[in-house]
């Protein structure tokens, strides 16, 4: 067992005991009260909050900010309510209270969980100066659909990515002492599936088997669990027939009996009432039921527990212990922060909103999660002293709020730096920097401006395009069937492209856009998400070269949206598509027609690889890999062995690179992806600098849940490659022999 395994149960033998001395005297009021939560953005609401607060009818509000409306929530809850129990009070910090960090997956971009625990930190403390002791984050929903909104928010498609970082965050959250001053509760969400919900419809169903459940879309929840987080939130959607929330095969036998998870369980907002919509119960009566006999511990902004459960227990049909559980684990997460011992907050004792360290956090974040997807001969990085103009044109240009991203409720815009203001500080006294808008916002279709465009783009050196979308196009809610770049940015890129001068595009967006239509056009591209508060100074750092880029992406890059899902640890399959079998519809010869054409998996309108794989990302320095080994050709169960290859920077600048290692599991009692991440590692690497990067492998990393549902690692034959994307092709093997352990 690792010591985050140990964590939890650490801190909870002496809290157990107080919470069962507390339980023993709650009545079954109270007692359902801890297991409701409350929308509290009216803010300061006494008037109507007071009187369930001191008959100990709600356990947490959520969405109040202002810390004397929280102090004043919880002073009411801790001096006049019968036993003094305090709130937790929740929000969506999801990346950055006030200073906002890049969106998740632009986070995920960095594959840095050190910084990615950094930004978590940075968030944490600036929503305890609000009071907020909870935050819904993060979100850790395994993405590989980028028509659903909500991909924004999440670490990719990825399982190990997403693991390690979701891992990063909670710790962030959570530090090692959630009792400690600027500490919150992380929540994992959404349990379980979410990510694929069909089409990319938000909220929509999800068909998913059990092995897959297992394999991929669980795993970022079990390493949360691990880590110790405190709670967990259940997802909206339907799952294989049986919605998360009222699912008591995720929250009881997944959750409870297998990992061990001794957090507690909040529903999503209303979805326990929600139940009767998906056509599950007939009433909320029974949606109370079904949600409780599940085992979700605590209702969000519903009050379908607030109604029904005290009756439902009343008349036998929910059993009083599993009531004690729920409230047990909420207690005990009330306990591990400490509100017993202090609830009210002191924004003057925490470190100032937006400060040095916040800002320069947020900066290496934006920084490290740009993707530099094309560089065609080398056209970046701008040189300052070669070029005595360049023309900045695009509705993302200058859009301060924008640049954010979704969810952030509480962002503070004031403190955006855009990437136009940003080149004019690095650059502006040296270079004539032009600026045309071109259009109102990313869906515009008004271009009534282009010509002034085009005019700037032909009087200056080169032209660098903020193109993308605005915040609104994604996240909750907001799921797109085209994303393509919305609007006419298209036609711009065109008719600048018509100049003949340089184009760089610099595209922020919430998800992974199809770009087959304007890459073509374009001499460089850089992937900055919604780099949030300061993805200026990181861009113009970046188009400048005062940085290289060193992100890596972490979710494939479709051609076309039909592609998808689309992403790199896919199957197999019985025919798979090669280069040399696949055939496109204009190549058809229609003068000597043919029934059947490559009998392979691909599409006969595109291509059967994406655009951008998954991991890939270039440097202004030039990494070579070599030389790949493997420790042993052949090992036991219960061995470990090492992959190394040698990383070369060929270059003559300085940079980072994030060497990858990825396996196939070449046979498998069920079919294995055809590469697996195993291993990443960010690196410095200096002019000329050659060093070795290892990967130690355990044949516990090689493991999966096979037929039977049991995790366990197969003898069998094993390719591994190591390189800088998931197209790696320096690769070796080893096997696993079997009986050995
Ligand atoms: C979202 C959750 C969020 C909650 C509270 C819901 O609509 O699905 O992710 O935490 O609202 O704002």
């Amino acid at each position: 067992m690792s010591a985050s395994q140990e964590k939890p149960k650490k801190t909870s033998e002496a809290i157990n005991e107080r919470v069962k001395a507390l339980l023993a005297r709650m009545t079954l009021t109270e007692k359902i009260g801890q297991m409701c939560q409350v929308d509290a953005s009216a803010g300061y609401a006494p008037d109507y909050l007071g009187e369930d607060l001191r008959a100990g009818r709600i356990g947490s509000v959520l969405n109040v900010v202002d810390v004397n409306a929280v102090n004043e929530l919880q002073r009411i809850a801790v001096e006049e309510s019968r036993l003094g129990i305090p709130l937790l009070v929740g929000r969506d910090v999801i990346h950055g209270f006030r200073t906002i960090m890049p969106i998740p997956l632009g986070q995920a971009a960095s594959w840095n969980p050190d910084l990615v625990a950094e930004g978590a930190r940075v968030a944490a403390l600036e929503a305890a100066t609000a009071g907020i002791n909870w935050t819904f984050a993060p979100m850790i929903d395994i993405s590989r659909d980028a028509r659903w909104g909500r991909i924004a928010e999440s670490l990719g498609e990825c399982v190990l990515l997403a693991s390690r970082l979701a891992v990063a965050m909670v710790e962030g959250f959570q530090s090692d002492d959630p009792a400690a001053r600027g500490a919150i509760a992380a929540c994992a969400k959404h349990f379980a599936g979410y990510g694929a919900v069909e089409s990319g419809r938000d909220y929509a169903t999800t068909n998913i088997p059990e092995t897959k459940l297992r394999n991929v879309y669980m795993r970022p929840f079990n390493a949360a669990v691990d880590a110790g987080v405190m709670s967990l939130m259940t997802s909206f959607s339907d799952l294989n027939g049986i919605p998360a929330t009222g699912n008591e095969f995720l929250l009881r036998q997944v959750l409870r009996d297998e990992w061990k998870f001794d957090g507690f369980v909040v529903s999503d907002w209303d979805s326990i009432r929600q139940l009767q919509i998906h056509g599950l119960t007939e009433n909320d009566r029974e949606s109370a039921f079904e949600a409780a006999a599940a085992g979700v511990d605590m209702e969000m902004a519903g009050d379908a527990y607030n109604t029904h459960l005290g009756e439902l227990v009343e008349c036998g049909r929910i059993d009083i212990n599993d009531v004690d559980v729920a409230v047990a684990n909420i207690l005990r997460a009330k306990f591990r922060l400490g509100l017993f011992e202090s609830a009210s907050t002191d924004p003057e004792a925490l470190p100032s909103i937006g400060n040095d360290h916040a800002l320069e956090t947020a900066q290496q974040a934006a920084l490290q999660s740009v993707v530099m997807l094309k560089n065609d001969n080398a056209v970046l990085p701008l040189c300052a002293e070669k070029l005595s103009s360049i023309a900045i044109i695009g509705p993302l240009s200058d859009a301060p709020y924008q640049q954010l991203g979704t969810w952030i409720f509480d962002g503070d815009t004031d403190l955006s730096i855009t990437p136009m203001h940003a080149i004019h500080s690095l650059v502006g006294h040296d270079l004539n920097v032009r600026y045309v808008r071109a259009m109102e916002h990313s869906r515009s279709k008004v271009n009534d401006a282009f010509d002034d465009a085009v005019e700037i783009a032909r009087d200056s050196d080169a032209a660098v395009l903020f193109l993308g979308e605005e915040s609104i196009l994604s996240g909750e809610a907001h799921s797109r069937a085209d994303i393509n770049l919305p609007g006419d940015q298209a036609e711009l890129v065109r008719r600048i492209r018509e100049t003949g001068k340089p184009v760089i595009a610099v595209i922020l967006a919430g998800r992974p856009l199809t770009l087959t239509n304007i890459v073509d056009q374009v001499d460089a591209i850089l992937y900055a998400w919604h780099p949030g508060s300061m993805g200026g100074p990181a861009i113009a750092d970046l188009l400048f070269g005062v940085e290289s880029p060193s992100g890596k992406l972490p979710a494939t890059f479709p051609r076309m949206v039909g592609q998808i899902p689309i992403y790199y640890s896919q199957k197999n399959s019985g025919k798979p598509a090669t280069r040399d079998n696949i055939v496109h519809i204009d190549d058809i010869d229609t003068r000597a027609p043919q029934t059947s054409f490559g009998m392979s998996a691909f599409h006969l309108d595109t291509h059967f690889t994406p655009l951008f794989a998954f991991g890939h990302g270039l440097s202004y320095a030039d990494f070579a890999y070599e030389n790949i080994r493997v420790s042993a050709d052949q090992i036991g169960l219960g061995d470990t062995v090492t992959i190394s290859a040698d990383l070369v920077n060929k270059g003559d600048v300085a940079a980072e690179e994030v060497a990858q290692l990825y396996i196939r599991d070449l046979v498998g009692n069920v079919t294995r992806p055809v590469r697996e991440l195993k291993g990443f590692k960010r690196l410095r690497l200096e002019p000329g600098q050659k060093i070795t990067v290892d990967f130690q492998l355990h044949t516990d990393d090689l493991a999966f849940y096979g037929r039977n549902m049991q995790r366990m690692t197969e003898p069998g034959e094993f390719h591994a490659w190591v390189g800088g994307s998931s197209e790696a092709q320096l690769r070796t093997e080893f096997r696993i022999a079997a009986g050995d352990q």
